[in-house]
């Protein structure tokens, strides 16, 4: 036993079994080592608790750990000079299907070396763990070779020896076509399934296997044939799908029993009655809606009403959403997506924890969960989403330890 005691005037356990926040006044939440034991009033404390040492954060807000569901924090260069081509009137297909976007990145991270790759990813993680990030995922789909999405990943899970964070990792072969495959989809998806991700899961390296189905990237046949190999070597699936426009790929996500199905801004009705049936977490991207000054908000009130569970990410990436605040996010998703800030907060937390399909009950305060918490400077959770530019976090409990 090591057990460790943090009391605060108020918690947002977010805790599923109670309603909205979930909040608790005059709480504490007993940590053994990396998990909560127990949580709820500090009046209610039991005895055998009661001689471990205390830490009291006085005033502040106590929430779960966010947890950053949908990023790709690991890559080279930069997309500065494509933002203002797009200020200048291109649009982010036309980029694309000039050689430029993503496949752009796929050619600064090919050069990248291991240890590149890994300053500029932590660069990016200390960003999100500011604004109290604990869990984050993070994509390959810059390399689009074996060796680099290999080296990608390997970057990727090496971040949680260099930081206090929990790291989730998804493989993202089928991200665009690579330039050798220009005009044969179809040949880069052979390799895709036959090479690339029978090699990631014997390595261990990805957590889940994701794809974008576009008309700039994949259709839902090629996608189909990655989720089914995925499935045979055991692995979860997840989609980037109706970004841009309906390819039914939230449909197709959701018939595979997918985890999340993420962006949604042209979702249509059959999409939803899929994903709520399926069980499919809708993760909404305000980041790359507001960077692509997209005018379409994915279908918010429709995504609600069948219950399908939304989960809020920054899409932290170099093209759609260089954006490394959850914070912000949230405030995003409120303001443009008319989300209101318990969905925000719910997004950033329990549901996002679903869509990495983590069912430890992180991203909630309960006893069982991992002992990782935030503490902010705000009174009332609404805060956290209400801020623009702000800076609320006080400090972090990760494995049940204050850092
Ligand atoms: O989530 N939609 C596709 N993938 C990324 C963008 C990647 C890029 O533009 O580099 C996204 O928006
Ligand atoms: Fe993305």
């Amino acid at each position: 036993m090591d057990l460790q005691t943090y009391i605060c005037a108020k918690m947002a356990t977010m805790d599923p079994g109670r309603s909205g926040y979930g909040i608790i006044e005059g709480a504490a939440i007993v940590c053994d080592d990396a998990l909560i034991v127990w949580a709820g009033r500090f009046a209610d404390m039991p005895e055998r608790f009661r001689k471990a040492p205390v830490t009291d954060f006085g005033d502040r807000l106590v929430t779960p750990g966010l947890i950053d569901c949908h990023t790709h924090i690991v890559y080279g260069g930069s997309r500065a000079a494509e933002f203002e081509r797009r200020l200048e009137g291109a649009s982010y297909e036309e980029i694309a299907r000039a050689g430029g976007g993503i496949v752009s990145t796929v050619h600064a991270t090919r050069s990248a070396s291991e240890d590149e790759l890994l300053e500029g990813a932590l660069s990016r993680l200390d960003a999100l763990l500011a604004d109290g990030v604990g869990t984050v995922e993070v994509k390959s789909g810059y390399g689009l070779d074996l060796e680099t999405e290999m080296r990608m990943l390997r970057v990727a899970r090496s971040l949680s020896d260099h930081r206090p964070v929990r790291v989730r990792t998804s493989f993202l072969g089928a991200h665009a076509v690579p330039p050798e495959f220009a005009g044969d989809a179809d040949g880069y998806i052979d390799v895709v399934c036959a090479e690339m991700l029978p090699a990631v899961a014997e390595a261990g390296l990805a957590d889940a296997v994701d794809g974008f189905c576009e008309t700039i990237a994949f259709t839902p046949a090629q996608i189909a044939r990655v989720f089914e190999t995925a499935a045979s070597l055991g692995l979860p699936v997840k989609l980037h799908a109706e970004q841009l426009s309906d390819q039914g790929g939230a449909a197709l996500a959701a018939r595979h029993g997918a985890l999340s199905a993420d962006h949604l801004e042209y979702l249509g009705e059959d999409g939803v009655a899929a994903m709520a049936e399926a069980g499919t977490v809708a993760v909404l991207l305000p980041g790359a809606f507001y960077t692509l000054r997209e005018t379409q908000a994915p279908p918010i009130d429709a995504l609600r009403a069948a219950g399908v569970p939304m989960a809020v990410a920054t899409d932290c990436n170099p093209g759609s959403s260089p954006l490394v605040s959850p914070l912000l996010a949230m405030n995003m998703a409120c303001t443009l997506f008319r989300m209101t800030p318990l969905e925000a907060l719910a997004g950033v937390t329990r549901n996002a924890a679903h869509a990495l399909g983590l069912g430890d009950g992180a991203g909630t305060i309960t006893a069982g969960a991992p002992a990782d918490l935030a503490v902010w400077n705000v009174g009332e959770p609404a805060e956290l989403a209400y801020g623009i530019g702000h800076r609320p976090l006080h400090a972090r409990v990760h494995g049940g330890r204050l850092v």
